[in-house]
């Protein structure tokens, strides 16, 4: 259909009676930012949101990507449709139908090739289902039995055998009159020789994979034993079958996921049947492959919650992250079940622990957020307090996606609980990550957000601040040295006393301090956290202190310092910890007993 004038007014007509908020945001999470709504911009690769959407301009636009326009193209670019399918498209979610829209409509015409296909496969599973009950098919019932799929679920699913004669299977099709070319677009055919097609199913079980109004449009077929064949045998593309946005069980599931209000997501063919037999028929199965965005749009299109079941390995997993992130960005609602780092598929939770366990562990959803979380805490280790700010640093980007601030608030408290660094020290590492534009693989960023980033100081500043003073003071006198070496013995904070250690040694062979010599000592060195160093020895090169290093002033700070450790160590345990210790162990003692304090608190 050209495009006329005709066609013109009729969309501006539309577009009058559209509006672009409501448009958009049926297709994407909108937020309010003053006049105009903010969202992950689905046109790029976007992480914060970009894309702008004004109402007064009726117009939508990223600034990142540059893509913008009207309500029309909007829809006609995220469906990847014509701009006339988009017109009443637009039209259908306004509620405003002006004469002349229903020629916009996809036209529905016959599609004789189609319904050929159709015809064919469904007879073909016909065959493999009869077949399943005879002589035949009794090694596919002995399979069905041993993985607990009775008749009554082999009925349900329509699961049947293909015959080990598989020329024979090819040869009841030509009777009952498809052509060659037919049988050979369903995809089961497997050519020997020119002419010579055999079925490509042939002595295996077979699972009907259907579209969502229930027509079989391909097959899976398992093998009955172990070899080295492959374990599931699937319909190749196919002018009908496209594994990429197909969701096994779609054509049950849709129904029961509308008066359910939700939908599980697994992997396989038996995850669909376990949660069947325990009465949950709202379930699909990627059928291995990732979710791909025309998945989520068929799941999206149910407008019901999104639960997703997917294996508890570690590249399952990772996978889940990836998906959590592109259903956020669909603005798809949706929950995650914490396999709490199991392994076992549904089908084996229910075969080896039974109905209740397989119930209770449906039933634990956690949000997005939470799983990242559970995820992230399973696979790294959370001890020292760089092992926490990495937590941190893969965490931002999730924290930055939150909208609302009582959810924020939620997750800065129970970051508070994982790491015991203080909740506004966090809130203030999200300000300025959003100020910086914060990215986690760019390390520029990183440090930039992450400097002067010492919550486990903060909570201990006047201790922390004579030991910072102290430290200065032994980089500019060798009286200071000593002074630490014999009185202090270790300072509290792990970076101040991992710099004076290096002091130490230096004074050892030097006449004279110079904070100079101690960086290229540390420069030299390979220690890990050696760039952490670093940054706060240059800091030291630039910073004055006003007080005269004498013995006064370094009296007071051994009293302030001694004072702070004395505070903190009131307990009777620590006390009693402390007996007999030297200086240097002591101040490990105390470090370890304030960082569990913290993180119990
Ligand atoms: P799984 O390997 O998790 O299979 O693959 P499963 O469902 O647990 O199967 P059983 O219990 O071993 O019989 C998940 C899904 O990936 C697809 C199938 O759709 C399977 O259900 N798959 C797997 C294949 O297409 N080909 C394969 O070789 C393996
Ligand atoms: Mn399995």
């Amino acid at each position: 259909m050209a495009f006329n004038r005709f066609n013109n007014d009729i969309a501006e007509d539309v577009l009058k009676h559209a509006d672009i908020v409501r448009v958009v945001g049926t297709y994407l999470n909108l937020t309010k930012q003053g006049k105009n709504y903010k969202a992950i911009c689905p046109f790029h690769d976007d992480t914060s949101p970009s894309l702008t959407i004004s109402p007064e301009k009726q117009m939508f636009k990223c600034f990142a990507c540059g893509t913008g326009g009207k309500a029309i193209y909007f829809v006609q670019k995220i469906e990847h449709i014509s701009y006339n399918e988009a017109i009443k498209k637009v039209a259908d979610i306004s509620d405003y139908h002006p004469q002349g829209i229903e020629q916009f409509a996809k036209p529905k015409q016959v599609d004789e090739k189609k319904e050929e296909l159709i015809k064919c496969l469904h007879d073909l599973n016909l065959y493999y289902q009869f077949a399943l009950n005879t002589p035949d098919g009794k090694e596919g019932i002995d399979y069905f039995d041993s993985r607990n799929l009775d008749s009554s679920i082999r009925s349900k699913y329509k699961l049947g055998f293909a015959p080990k004669d598989g020329k024979a299977t090819i040869d009841f099709l030509k009777k009952k009159g498809y052509s060659v070319k037919t049988i050979e677009d369903t995809g089961i055919a497997k050519m020997l020789s020119v002419g010579n097609y055999r079925d490509m199913n042939e002595g295996r079980v077979t699972f009907p994979i259907c579209d969502i109004d229930g027509n079989v449009i391909g097959f899976s077929a398992r093998r009955l034993k172990d070899d080295d064949t492959a374990k599931y045998m699937n319909t190749p593309e196919t002018y009908l079958f496209h594994k990429t946005n197909n969701l096994y069980n779609i054509h049950i599931a849709k129904d029961a996921a509308k008066l359910k209000g939700f939908i599980y997501v697994c992997e396989g063919f038996m995850d669909v049947y376990a949660l069947g037999k325990i009465g949950i028929d709202a379930a699909v199965a990627t059928m291995g492959t990732a979710l791909t965005s025309e998945h989520i749009q068929i799941l999206k299109g149910l407008n019901v919650e999104i639960r997703l079941c997917l294996d508890g390995d570690l590249p399952g997993q990772k996978a889940m992250m990836k998906i959590a992130r592109d259903l956020n960005r669909a603005g798809v609602s949706f929950r995650v079940v914490d396999n709490q780092g199991s392994s076992k598929d549904p089908d084996e939770i229910l075969n080896q622990d039974g109905e209740e366990a397989l119930k209770e562990y449906l039933n634990r959803l956690v949000g997005h957020t939470d799983f990242a979380l559970n995820y992230y805490l399973r696979s790294n280790p959370l001890k020292t307090s760089e092992e926490k700010k990495m937590l941190l640093k893969e965490f931002l980007p999730i924290l930055l996606r939150i909208n609302s601030q009582i959810e924020l608030d939620s997750y800065l408290r129970k970051l508070e609980k994982i790491t015991g660094f203080d909740v506004e020290s966090i809130r203030e590492l999200v300000k300025k990550a959003k100020a910086n534009d914060y990215n986690v693989s760019n390390p520029a960023s990183y440090r930039e957000v992450f400097q002067n980033f010492h919550p486990e100081r903060e909570a201990l500043q006047k201790l922390v601040t004579a030991e910072r003073e102290l430290l200065y003071q032994m980089g500019q006198n060798k009286a200071a040295v000593s002074f630490y070496e014999q009185k202090i013995g270790g300072f509290y904070d792990d970076i101040y006393r991992q710099i004076a250690n290096f002091m130490v040694e230096y004074a050892e062979t030097h006449d004279d301090m110079d904070i100079n010599g101690v960086i290229v000592l540390v420069e030299s060195s390979d220690l890990e956290n050696r760039d952490e160093l670093l940054n706060d020895l240059t800091s030291l090169l630039i910073e004055t202190h006003p007080n005269k290093c004498d013995e006064k002033l370094l009296n007071n700070l051994l009293d302030t310092i001694d004072g702070e450790k004395k505070r903190i160590t009131d307990e009777d345990i620590l006390e009693s910890s402390l007996e007999g210790k030297s200086e240097l162990e002591k101040a490990r003692i105390i470090s370890e007993f304030r960082k569990r304090k913290m993180a119990k608190r």
